[in-house]
């Protein structure tokens, strides 16, 4: 068999239907019960044989993507290539779709992407555990970006179980003007949390769980009582570091939305609709409310990275 050309692989976003924030643990990192459910926004990633590892971007963007090795995408064809004793020699292409420091796993979308990209340009024939293996040591959100459809994360995120959901969701996002730093939003977390009368004890705080309710929401398809459940204890953080996003959120639930959040670590903020036409009225309004930069529209579950050709 001859090798490809090219490889294309198609990869979602994310957002994190719970994301309940435990203690701070000695590595830094926090522990998490993490609920990601893929949506329908991709990236897609292209990867063409080269003289050297390199990175091009395209879309809207484009400019706020780093094209060095601080790019998950060129880290995830090193480490593969590294495994396998080959060098990454490597045109990596993104074409980007997903918010850039949204909050809705965009980076580590294009790592799980050129993984499984390189993995299929260069044969290596790499098992799935050892793809999720590469994928936790690319970061805690990467494992998910290769997996898709909904899932509950523990660890730091990194140590996937399969959620199950029945029928589809719909939600609005609002993309802000500029991102938010994922460290600096734990980092806040922290700070608000010391400053409470409960804080103080960082490491000592209870282990995080997922919401029983929430998981019945998801596997019912029940968007109405998904949306009295949807937590993200990174929101407070989010909101102290860009006040602006109350307006946001405010403005998406006074348009009807069933429900409103922070993705992640934000500063994209989330609107659960109660079917698709909901989310046209939601996005419309979010729009002219002029809270946001764009807005986009979509629904979930959404499969996980696929090599398209
Ligand atoms: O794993 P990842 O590289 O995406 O994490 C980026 C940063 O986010 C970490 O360095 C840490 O500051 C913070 N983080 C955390 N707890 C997690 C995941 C991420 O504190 N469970």
């Amino acid at each position: 068999m001859t090798a490809p050309a090219s490889v294309t692989v198609r990869v979602p976003a994310k957002v994190n239907v719970q994301l309940a924030v435990g203690g701070l643990r000695p590595d830094g990192f926090h522990d998490l019960a993490n609920v990601f459910l893929a949506v329908g926004l991709y990236d897609e990633v292209t990867v063409t044989p080269s003289d050297a590892l390199r990175i091009t971007v395209s879309g809207p963007d484009a400019h706020q993507v780093p094209l060095d090795r601080t790019n998950l995408a060129a880290r995830a064809a090193e480490l593969l290539a590294a495994r396998h004793g080959r060098e990454s020699l490597v045109h990596i292409h993104i074409v980007k779709d997903i918010p850039v420091a949204g909050g809705m796993a965009g980076g580590s979308a294009d790592g799980a992407a050129a993984l499984l990209a390189c993995d299929a340009l260069w044969g290596t024939g790499a098992a799935r555990a050892e793809l999720l293996d590469i994928c936790a040591e690319l970061g805690s959100d990467v494992p998910f970006s290769l997996v898709g459809g909904a899932a509950l994360g523990r660890g730091r995120g990194e140590l996937l179980t399969p959620i199950e959901v029945t029928g589809t969701f719909h939600w609005v996002f609002a993309v802000a003007d500029g991102g938010l730093s994922t460290p600096a939003v734990y980092r806040e977390c922290d700070r608000l949390r010391t400053q409470s009368p409960a804080g103080a004890t960082l490491a000592d705080l209870p282990a995080p769980e997922p919401s029983p309710a929430l998981l019945d929401a998801l596997r019912h398809g029940d968007a109405t009582a998904l949306a009295t459940v949807l937590s993200n204890d990174l929101q407070p953080a989010a909101v102290s570091l860009r006040p602006s996003l109350t307006a946001t959120l405010t403005a998406g639930t006074e348009a009807g939305a069933l429900a409103a959040l922070v993705s992640g670590s934000g500063p994209t903020c989330a609107f659960l609709t109660k079917d698709a036409e909901a989310a046209a009225d939601v996005a419309e309004a979010l729009i002219v409310s002029g809270t946001c930069r764009s807005v986009r529209v979509t629904a979930a579950p959404a499969e996980g990275a696929r090599v398209l050709r």
